[in-house]
């Protein structure tokens, strides 16, 4: 079985568990946080920002003073709100027994590009908020679309009724998406857009009278959310296959790691077409899988033998999709006119949940029968068109085209280039750096219990960049609008962190000072019910007074 991590999961670890850990050593004693050198200042003890200044204006080289913090308590309104949180909130993908142990970031309010915690404490957002926001928070021009659709209507129902913002929505994006004459069917997660394209396309044939294309093709390593249907179509691992009784089977081509993926699949496509619905890819980039990638010229034959076999092609742009790699949509540097595309993510810039299926005219009009008649698709949810999002959806359209995001995206990612190549790759212990627009990923060469993944990641966020990994692989996704000077943070962050992390002295169980705060919970992937360990040492100071 292959281990495929989400974007939700991070193989155990969790981003926000690292705020505490420090370079020089953080340790946990009870609701203490303590280094192992005394600052004499307490001022400076009270102060939660100091530190990850420092760090910010070591990486910056900024005269920003630096001395090590020793004793900090954790501040009350964390550990206040982490307590509230905790007693009433189960977060995904997160095992909630280690929850508050692991020091989460308890976001208070953002601004740009950064967020905020109930501390103070601010935090550059190098992964998007898991890959949805686009050009920061409290956009000017999107809070204000939100505020002047909520005087005229928050929500009203898309079940045979219509809503003005929807359909100026649909219309803004049906001639910028890469699909003939599209028909767009809103729900609010990227799941849920692929599931309705699964749906879709298996009752496309039942409508035409067609049999027997019931099956779908999906890639290794694939993800696409974590519903029953969405979760059936991607691969293996992280648990997933738990749920292999009420999983269905499809067919499965090789991952984007290996270079003749498209290829095996156009094969399969030929030999398999009289049973396939469908074949589904993410299109570029597969980001779950650890930032695989395949260059666009790669893409064309398997629109080519879908055409050919008279096979549904569902691009999956959920992740892809809104900019991130370099076009507004990856289909498009692929060539690929797909007949269903599910999009998500970054829809509405980040700031509403919205998802939508867009479908060509051919599969709309498979569609068209009788009122009430068996034709029509019984499929629909409460909140799929919501007029707030679709509102700010609306303006963060006009603003990529306004602002030119995209020659950003390009110049971004010219920038993180040209620095990976000089700064990243060059360490030893980065075996790959993978990189479409600004979707990138840092393969690490951790030995197996290293976790050189999750420790790198935490020592960014220990200097105050959010990276959140994917099994050894640290990945990076920026905003869309991110500037010059935040892209050389990021750089020489994760330097410092690769650096730091890698060339740190080998560390054992039995050694006490082996033991870094701040990483209480077990991998799952090495334990798969994903609970730490019996035998997993207390953490504890070790020198303690
Ligand atoms: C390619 C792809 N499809 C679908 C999804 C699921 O989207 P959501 O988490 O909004 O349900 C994701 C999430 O990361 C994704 O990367």
């Amino acid at each position: 079985m292959t281990v495929a991590p989400t974007p939700h999961h991070d193989d155990g670890d969790d981003w926000m568990v690292a705020t505490a850990t420090t370079a020089t050593g953080w340790w946990r004693t009870g609701q203490r946080w303590r280094s192992r050198t005394r600052d004499p200042d307490p001022q400076s003890r009270r102060d939660p920002n100091r530190r990850r200044d420092a760090a910010l204006g070591r990486a910056l080289q900024l005269p920003v003073p630096w001395s090590p913090v020793s004793v900090q308590e954790l501040p009350s309104s964390s550990a206040e709100w982490i307590e509230r949180d905790a007693a009433v909130v189960w977060h995904g993908f997160t095992q909630m027994s280690a929850y508050p142990d692991n020091s989460p970031v308890i976001a208070a309010s953002a601004e740009g590009h950064y967020i905020i915690d109930v501390d103070g404490r601010r935090y550059l957002d190098a992964i998007s908020s898991l890959w949805v926001t686009t050009l920061g928070h409290r956009v000017p021009e999107l809070d204000a679309a939100l505020r002047s659709q909520i005087d005229r209507v928050a929500h009203t129902t898309m079940l045979g009724n219509g809503n003005t913002v929807v359909i100026e929505l649909a219309e803004a994006l049906a001639p910028r998406l890469p699909v003939d004459s599209p028909h767009l069917l809103f729900a609010s997660d990227g799941a849920v857009a692929v599931e309705q394209a699964l749906k879709i396309a298996f009752q496309h044939w039942v409508n035409l009278g067609v049999t027997g294309r019931s099956t779908y093709l999906g890639f290794g390593g694939a993800y696409h959310g974590d519903t029953i249907g969405s979760m059936s179509l991607g691969d293996d691992g992280f648990g997933v296959d738990l749920y292999d009784p009420l999983r269905f089977s499809v067919l499965r081509a090789p991952g984007f790691d290996s270079p003749d993926a498209i290829e095996v699949a156009c094969t399969m496509i030929d030999q398999h077409a009289s049973r396939l619905a469908a074949v589904v890819v993410e299109p570029l980039v597969q980001g779950a899988a650890g930032m695989q990638m395949l260059a666009p010229a790669a893409f064309a034959p398997l629109g080519e033998a879908c055409r050919r076999n008279d096979v549904l092609l569902i691009c999956d742009e959920v992740a892809v999709g809104f900019g991130r790699t370099g076009t507004l949509f990856a289909s498009e540097q692929c060539g690929l006119r797909p007949d269903l595309m599910a999009l998500g993510k970054g829809i509405t810039g980040g700031y509403l949940p919205m998802s939508a299926t867009a479908v060509t005219r051919a599969v709309f009009d498979s569609f068209l029968g009788d009122d009430l008649g068996p034709k029509t698709l019984y499929h629909g949810h409460s909140y799929g068109g919501n007029a707030l999002a679709a509102a700010v959806a609306l303006e963060h359209l006009s603003l990529i085209d306004r602002d030119d995001v995209l020659s950003n995206v390009s110049s971004r990612a010219d920038q993180f280039r040209s620095l990976l190549a000089e700064r990243v790759a060059p360490l030893d212990a980065v075996l790959d750096v993978r990189q479409t627009g600004l979707m990138i990923g840092i393969e690490l060469a951790s030995a197996p219990g290293e976790r050189w993944g999750r420790r790198v990641s935490a020592a960014c966020v220990a200097r105050g960049v959010l990276i959140r990994p994917l099994g050894d692989v640290v990945v990076v996704v920026p905003h869309l609008s991110s500037t010059a000077d935040e892209v050389e943070l990021i750089v020489s962050v994760l330097v410092e962190a690769i650096t730091e992390v890698t060339t740190a002295p080998a560390r054992t169980v039995d050694d006490p000072d082996a033991q870094p705060v701040g990483h209480p919970v077990d991998d799952p992937a090495d334990d798969p019910d994903g609970n730490p360990s019996d035998d997993e040492p207390a953490l504890r100071e070790p020198d303690e007074d």
